[in-house]
């Protein structure tokens, strides 16, 4: 056991190499980091929509606490994510080229989801009609940035 250690040490730290596409340790935590934030934006508007569209019954605590989290996520800065080298040039990565060409017009749809978000927060406990009316702008502001941010699936 102790003698195929070093060995065992090697092959992992390949395995992760191949995995990481020859990518810098920071280009690849960054990937992972933004990859499982949007994961989870997707994990908290589920609900929200499944209630928005009478999928699911109205829960004001869960309303309340999905759509606080979501505002929450939102408004971090999220600046480190975008680690030059890290476009859809890679077979891993759906983010367009234009986030890093047109920093302002992306900053300005990222801004349009914490104020959706941050409404949506405000009276998603509120009730049912409530909900509905402040879901929609946050859905659309999903869409306002993957239109011309993030590149089609592979
Ligand atoms: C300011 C821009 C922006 C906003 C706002 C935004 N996204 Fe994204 N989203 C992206 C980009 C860019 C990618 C591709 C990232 C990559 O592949 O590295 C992405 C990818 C995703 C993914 C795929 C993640 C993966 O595992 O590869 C999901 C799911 C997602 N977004 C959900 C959402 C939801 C839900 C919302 C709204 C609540 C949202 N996004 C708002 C820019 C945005």
């Amino acid at each position: 056991m102790r003698r195929t250690t070093p060995f065992v040490v090697a092959l992992c730290l390949s395995a992760t190499a191949l995995l990481a596409q020859d990518l810098t340790e920071e280009q690849d935590r960054a990937l992972t980091a933004r990859q499982a934030h949007m994961g989870l934006y997707g994990f908290y508007l589920t609900p929200l929509g499944q209630m928005a569209q009478d999928r699911i019954p109205y829960d004001a605590d869960v309303a309340a606490a999905a759509a606080n989290n979501l505002a929450a996520m939102a408004a971090i800065d999220q600046s480190a994510f975008w680690v030059e080298g890290t476009d859809s040039s890679l077979e891993r990565s759906r983010a367009r080229a234009e986030i890093w060409t047109d920093p302002d017009g992306y900053l300005e749809v990222k801004q349009g989801m914490a104020d959706a978000t941050e409404a949506l927060a405000l009276v998603a406990g509120d009730g049912l009609d409530a909900l509905k009316a402040a879901f929609g702008p946050v859905g659309q502001s999903c869409s306002a940035c993957h239109q011309p941010y993030r590149a089609p699936a592979n």
